[in-house]
């Protein structure tokens, strides 16, 4: 998958870094937002060295649609590298409170030492950063109370910041950081594909389809075997065949209809229907 199938070009992430290093010159804490399906593939490469000065928190967002036992182990696998970690759905309510409260804890060294100056009230300013679709608009929004967000969620758009004062001492900037992914790393722009991260116009969805089977097989085989009754897995065509049939998805003539059955299969993974999956474990 070529990087410009994410829509990223190299003038987009040039103004994107300068904006988002100016951005971050104004901040204490940088909330990092990932995919708990993908933690690895959802991170920008060059996160670490952009926050290297700042307070910092890992949102593995989407844990609604992930592995639990996954999530806990890239949490723990987050923590051991000195980043506190939440597993986090944006999209309830309660994530606000749990995003406010682990933002003091993890500024609770600057909190404090603004005490001991005796500057009291110095609201934490936080930013949200991670790539396309990862659920930032989410997350603001659940946090500042509004409806949609207007992102600039394109690389490259200028956006008019605003900050926004939460009732937990915390300012939050309204619009997202926007980074890239690794795109010059193949399996990361499959996986990004694979949960739906990429625009599904600009790709196969049948070869996509069929590399899913294949890397569902070695991690969660007896989901899909349940979920289209079909044993052996080893060859993708005859899946489609099986989960065509037993969803009526045919053709006039009675054959299976293979592009509409890859499509499904994308759909059921990608909501949840073939259960909680994350395709990425840390290493330790
Ligand atoms: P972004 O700003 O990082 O680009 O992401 P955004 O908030 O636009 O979220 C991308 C998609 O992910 C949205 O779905 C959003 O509803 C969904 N999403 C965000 N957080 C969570 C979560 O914790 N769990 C689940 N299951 N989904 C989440 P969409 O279909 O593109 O939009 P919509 O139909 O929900 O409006």
């Amino acid at each position: 998958m070529a990087g410009n199938d994410y829509g990223w070009y190299p003038g987009h992430m040039t103004k994107s870094i300068r904006a988002i290093r100016g951005e971050l010159g104004l901040v204490d804490l940088c909330i990092e937002v990932i995919d708990a399906r993908i933690p690895l593939s959802s991170r920008n490469p060059d996160i670490d060295e952009l926050a290297k000065d700042k307070y910092r928190l890992i949102i593995l967002n989407k844990s609604d649609l992930a592995d639990e036992k996954k999530s806990r182990a890239w949490a723990e696998y987050f923590k051991s590298k000195g980043i506190e970690t939440l597993e986090l759905c944006a999209k309830e309510r309660k994530a606000s409170d749990l995003v406010k409260k682990a933002s003091l804890y993890v500024c609770r060294e600057k909190i404090e030492r603004d005490k001991k100056r005796g500057i009291l009230n110095r609201p934490v300013r936080a930013m949200v950063c991670g790539i396309p679709n990862v659920g930032k608009s989410t997350l603001i929004n659940t946090i500042i109370g509004k409806s949609k967000t207007q992102t600039g969620n394109k690389p490259g758009v200028t956006r008019s910041n605003q900050w926004v004062k939460t009732n937990a001492g915390i300012d939050l900037l309204d619009t997202p950081g926007l980074l890239w992914p690794r795109f010059e790393d193949k399996t990361v722009g499959f996986k990004l594909a694979a949960i739906g991260s990429v625009n599904d116009q600009v790709i196969n969805t049948m070869q996509l389809a069929g590399e899913v089977i294949t890397l569902m097989n070695d991690l969660y085989p007896d989901r899909v075997k349940e979920k289209y009754e079909i044993d052996d897995l080893s060859k993708p065509e005859e899946v489609f065949k099986a989960a065509a049939f037993k969803n009526g998805i045919l053709l006039k003539g009675g054959d299976p209809d293979m592009q509409r059955a890859a499509d499904l299969i994308l759909t059921d993974l990608r909501s949840g229907k073939l259960g909680r999956i994350t395709l990425e474990e840390p290493s330790l």
